[in-house]
């Protein structure tokens, strides 16, 4: 704690403090209800902070709280300058990030740019208004094809299954990329680009220390007529910057404008772009002169395998330098299966299939599933740059797969006509007690049903036990500040392949054991390790910090 006001009190620090920073992603709706309304909310997350600084981190990103109808879990925003009625109210906003600073944890916010709701007032605005007003200028209208029309302009899809064109009783198309309650707007309209800098400084001056741009590589399309065929998402996304949708060049114009409003405050606010981008191109997103840095989604994809992580550290690491930027690193998110439930499975299960199962096919290894969440979490968090984790993985918590059709709340399922479940396992509210209708995570049922399990991974269950999950996250993240020095490391070699050890300056060691027997302990004195040691050896699938030697 005291290292963690000093820190926000060195100016120098201060304006770098996102380098190396552990920042710890809220869901909202699901981190803690104060009301017992079943939902989470703003007071919830303040009445959390003493938890998220005995825990450690340096930030929380708070997914959208904004006001919203829900039909993509928020990101389908109908005002970006308030609260959720549901969440909280403005002044609730101000006690979070209140709380927050004074125990030194910074708050990021969430901005969801490429597209707004069907219920913001812009939208309602342009169904009201004749083809070719301005209104309908600020997103993407079009006429169909076809002899009558009724054809969609392009053939371009929504993330979410089916086409990113819906049309209006008067014959006019809109295009959305993801649910079709999000319509895209036009970036190239000036008053969609000034409205956004109005959001950014309106939470700069409250406080809000930093941006997760989402979607970050899609604003700027080539709307040129005709619309260019695209009939596939990503597969030919080239690295030319000229594609129809996705990370072309002239998106960098925007964030460069973004910059100039980031560095009028003092410090400057900070960003990370969400960009799915060829990984050569992801660091434009993370210069200087752009948001400053971008999400290396690499780890969260990698098997739990010893050359894979190797290459991505390496890759990554070298993509940041080149622009000055700090790496990022993410095992879990709000979008995707949670680590533990991921390594607990065989690598060729297609993720989508076994949600479908209801988790059955294939049965997983929650032992091994976790074992390996914390080999690779205690890799990661000892790797040079920032680290992002998701609420309830320091609890060691594991994907529900078995939520009932009924309860499934993600666009994802309805719009791929029931094929894919979607991301809801990863958003079940936090078990905070043993007890109650929703383990401490408020006074009633949560909007999620959680699994009976999960008193077992409570925070009370866990708190205070030595070889806990939780008990591991926050004695890495103590020991986190004292290594991080220079943004380097250096790779050691071990004469096995299936053990990773590098060396941070300051003579902080990491060695990870992916393979399943154990091998020797290299020398130095064991900081922390993610299984029990018993002798000197590095037990299979496990990860150890060590120091070297104290030099007479
Ligand atoms: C967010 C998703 C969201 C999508 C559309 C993202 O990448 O992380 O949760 O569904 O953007 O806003």
């Amino acid at each position: 704690m005291t290292d963690q006001v000093l820190l926000a009190r060195d100016p120098a620090l201060d304006a770098n403090w996102w380098r190396q920073a552990t920042v710890y992603q809220i869901y909202p709706r699901s981190f803690a209800d104060s009301n017992g309304d079943g939902i989470g909310d703003l007071p919830g997350v303040t009445s959390r902070i003493g938890y998220l600084a005995d825990l450690g981190v340096d930030a929380v990103w708070l997914s959208p709280f904004y006001p919203s109808a829900l039909a993509d879990g928020g990101y389908d925003v109908d005002d970006y300058r308030d609260v959720a009625p549901e969440l909280g109210t403005l002044a609730d906003f101000d006690a979070l990030v209140a709380a927050a600073h004074a125990v030194g944890i910074r708050v990021i916010v969430d901005i969801v740019p490429n597209h707004t709701s069907d219920r913001h007032p812009w939208f309602a605005e342009a169904l009201a208004s004749s083809p070719g007003s301005a209104a309908r200028d600020r997103y993407i209208f079009r006429d169909g094809t076809g002899p009558d029309g009724s054809l969609p302009p392009s053939d371009w899809l929504s993330h979410f299954g089916g086409p990113a064109w819906t049309r209006l009783p008067d014959g006019q198309w809109y295009c959305h990329l993801f649910a079709r309650q999000q319509p895209d707007l036009n970036w190239d309209n000036p008053e969609v680009r000034e409205d956004f800098k109005t959001t950014l400084r309106f939470w700069a001056d409250r406080g809000v220390d930093g941006y997760r741009v989402d979607v970050a590589h899609a604003l700027a399309k080539d709307l040129s007529e005709p619309l260019r065929s695209k009939p596939t998402l990503y597969d030919s996304l080239g690295t030319d910057g000229n594609d129809p949708l996705f990370d072309r060049d002239e998106v960098h114009e925007i964030y460069a404008e973004w910059r100039d409003v980031f560095n009028s405050y003092d410090p400057p606010r900070t960003a990370v772009a969400e960009a799915f981008a060829r990984p050569e191109r992801r660091a434009l997103y993370a210069r200087p002169t752009g948001l400053g840095q971008a999400f290396n989604f690499d780890l969260l994809k990698a098997d739990f395998d010893a050359a894979q992580f190797r290459d991505v550290i390496t890759f990554c690491l070298a993509q940041a330098a080149r622009v000055g930027s700090s790496s990022t690193w993410v095992l879990s998110n709000h979008d995707v299966v949670r680590h533990t439930s991921r390594y607990a499975l065989p690598t060729d299960v297609d993720l989508d299939e076994w949600l479908l199962s209801d988790g059955a096919l294939p049965l997983p290894d929650e032992i091994a599933g976790l074992r390996r969440a914390r080999a690779a979490t205690l890799l990661m968090l000892a790797l040079p740059g920032s680290s992002y984790l998701y609420q309830g993985e320091e609890l060691g918590l594991h994907e529900v797969s078995d939520l009932p059709v009924s309860a499934l709340q993600d666009p994802i399922w309805q719009r791929t006509l029931n094929t894919k479940k979607g991301r809801d396992g990863c958003r079940v509210p936090l078990p905070w007690t043993g007890e109650g209708d929703s383990y401490g995570f408020g006074s009633g049922p949560s909007w999620l049903p959680q699994p009976a399990g999960f008193s077992a991974y409570a925070v009370t269950a866990q708190a205070g036990q030595p070889e806990s999950t939780l008990e591991l996250y926050r004695e890495a993240l103590r020991l986190r500040r004292q290594l991080q020095g220079a943004e380097e490391l250096e790779w050691v070699s071990t004469d096995n392949p299936e053990v990773l050890h590098f060396v941070r300056p300051g003579g902080w060691h990491c060695v990870t054991n992916f393979g399943t027997e154990s091998v020797l302990l290299p020398e130095g004195v064991v900081r922390v390790s993610s299984v029990p040691l018993t002798d000197s050896r590095l037990p299979g699938e496990c990860t150890v910090w060590l120091t070297e030697w104290p030099q007479d």
